[in-house]
């Protein structure tokens, strides 16, 4: 058959704006590899867990010997990690202390749609003066024009009944037009959900379990984010400028918010969950050691869950929001020795992403079985009532460029999609350019990709699927869950906010 890595060498390398830093950078696998705080809830009463977080702007040391203004969950980034245990219900109580309003997403959710953070239940800030302060106005839509359509809260509660496949989800802001800058600025924060079964499997666990959060972020020379139309105009004017339009990639490359960490390993198996929360810069990650060997990556589990048997992979490649679930053996290379995340997208600094000094034997009782799960869904063609096409393309948008989904831009007044509640439909999607396509609510099989079977890195029950580069694919899904609005969306951030994004109604 055909390896992703043969396919993934037919394609071009990954195009956009790379903002370049103007402060001095450190070198890369010095600076230790931190694990964001796990948030501790304000009450555990009655088998729900209540959290409270706070979006708020913050000083983060990011680089070494300055500060970086940031906007934060909780005063850090990524943001408080939140640990939840399958079917227990978590509500979270958002409160804004930044100068914009915002939207919590959590992404991957089994969410209601009242929780689900959509793009217009805005949580305003104290002293937003009133609620269309800021939005866009595009010609041609109606939704922002109408203030009903925009509910206004300087508190918001969501809640989250987590009844699905424990997985690693994240959350991240999702304000109509603002999402890219938003995040780019630090809105974003993992959430992992857990069962005994998957405990049960004797994965590597506690610290030789880490949740890897891959970002890339550019610098001014005052240690400020750099970002194209970053802040004074940020009220006035959606999306960045046209040069943008592909996304926007920074020079620096971050895991859980440190610049190319190092992290110090016992010779055992660990288990990686990694999170692309880049706002456009896909990766193909390697595991290699300094004298040029390949490590296996072992994948135990993609973007809804634990497969249904490992797959071994060389090469991940890794579009906005993908997540994928490793386990990785450094019994396999001498103590001693450096083993090194790199990207093979990547040029200069950008191909490296995070290192492991290999330090010392040690015993390890952890395994990774044959069978995994048992659970996955087994949609077949057969079952689906609906086919339905998408094109993800460059088109018009208002006066100038935007990024469209069958033709049109978001509008948040507009259905687009109205699936019946338990129904199992296939999508085929098209992409004139690489457009990581993610649906809310529900997770997808992929059926085939340019016009073949869907290669071994799309295995599993997936949340985004990413199309390369004039490539289709067919995704087969069931609408079950809840009733409601929600959407499905390119996730490269910048392109979102410039218009591919649409409306998802399940009736
Ligand atoms: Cu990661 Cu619609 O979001
Ligand atoms: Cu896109």
């Amino acid at each position: 058959g055909l390896t992703t890595s043969a396919v993934l060498a037919r394609r071009p390398a990954v195009t956009g704006a790379e903002l370049r830093s103007a402060v001095p950078l450190p070198d890369p696998y010095r600076t230790p590899l931190p694990v964001p705080p796990v948030l501790r809830p304000i009450d555990t009463a009655g088998g729900t867990d209540r959290y409270q977080v706070t979006q708020h702007a913050a000083r983060v040391r990011i680089l070494p010997g300055v500060d970086t203004p940031m906007w934060t969950y909780q005063g850090a980034f990524p943001g408080p990690t939140i640990e939840s245990r399958r079917g227990r219900p978590v509500t979270v109580t958002y409160r804004n202390e930044l100068p914009v309003p915002t939207v919590v997403h959590l992404h991957g959710g089994r969410t209601p749609a009242a929780s689900d953070g959509y793009p217009t239940d805005l949580v305003l800030p104290r002293g937003w003066r009133e609620p269309m302060d800021g939005m866009r106005h595009m010609p041609g839509t109606g939704g922002m024009d109408d203030p009903r359509a925009v509910v206004t809260r300087l508190t918001r509660t969501h809640t989250f009944p987590l009844d699905q496949r424990p997985t690693l989800l994240w959350y991240h802001d999702h304000r109509m037009d603002f999402t890219a800058p938003a995040i780019w600025r630090g809105l974003a924060g993992m959430h992992v959900v857990r069962d005994d079964a998957e405990e049960a499997l004797g994965l590597p666990a506690g610290p030789r379990e880490l949740p890897l959060m891959i970002t890339d972020r550019a610098f001014a020379a005052d240690g400020s984010l750099a970002y194209p139309a970053l802040d004074p105009t940020l009220r006035d004017r959606p999306g960045v400028p046209e040069r943008y339009l592909a996304g926007v990639l920074g020079d620096v490359i971050l895991v859980n918010g440190a610049p190319w960490p190092v992290h110090e390993v016992d010779a055992v198996r660990y288990r990686l969950r990694i999170l692309n929360a880049s706002n456009a810069r896909h990766y193909e990650l390697e595991a290699v050691t300094d004298d040029g060997r390949r490590l296996d990556l072992v994948q135990v589990g993609a973007d809804q869950g634990l497969l249904a048997a490992p797959v071994t992979q060389r090469v991940l490649p890794l579009a906005p929001a993908e997540r994928y679930d490793v386990v990785v053996d450094f019994a396999a290379v001498p103590v001693g020795s450096r083993v090194r995340l790199r990207n093979r997208l990547g040029t200069g600094r950008t191909r490296e992403v995070l290192a492991f000094r290999v330090a010392r034997r040690a015993t390890d009782r952890s395994r990774v079985p044959r069978v995994l799960a048992r659970d996955l869904p087994a949609w077949h063609r057969g079952d689906a009532v609906r086919v339905r096409d998408f094109a993800f393309r460059a088109g018009r948008m208002g006066g100038g460029h935007g990024w469209l989904i069958g033709g049109r831009p978001f509008d948040p007044a507009r259905s687009d999609v109205t699936a019946r509640l338990g129904d199992v439909e296939v999508w085929r999607l098209i992409a004139d350019v690489h457009h990581p396509v993610h649906l809310h609510l529900v997770g997808f099989r992929v059926l085939s990709r340019g016009g073949r079977a869907p290669l071994p890195s799309d295995a599993g029950l997936k949340d985004t699927i990413a199309l390369r580069p004039g490539e289709s694919a067919e995704i087969i899904t069931r609408f079950d869950g809840y009733r409601g609005r929600y959407l499905f969306h390119c996730h490269n951030a910048e392109h979102e906010d410039m218009g591919m994004m649409a409306n998802l109604d399940i009736v």
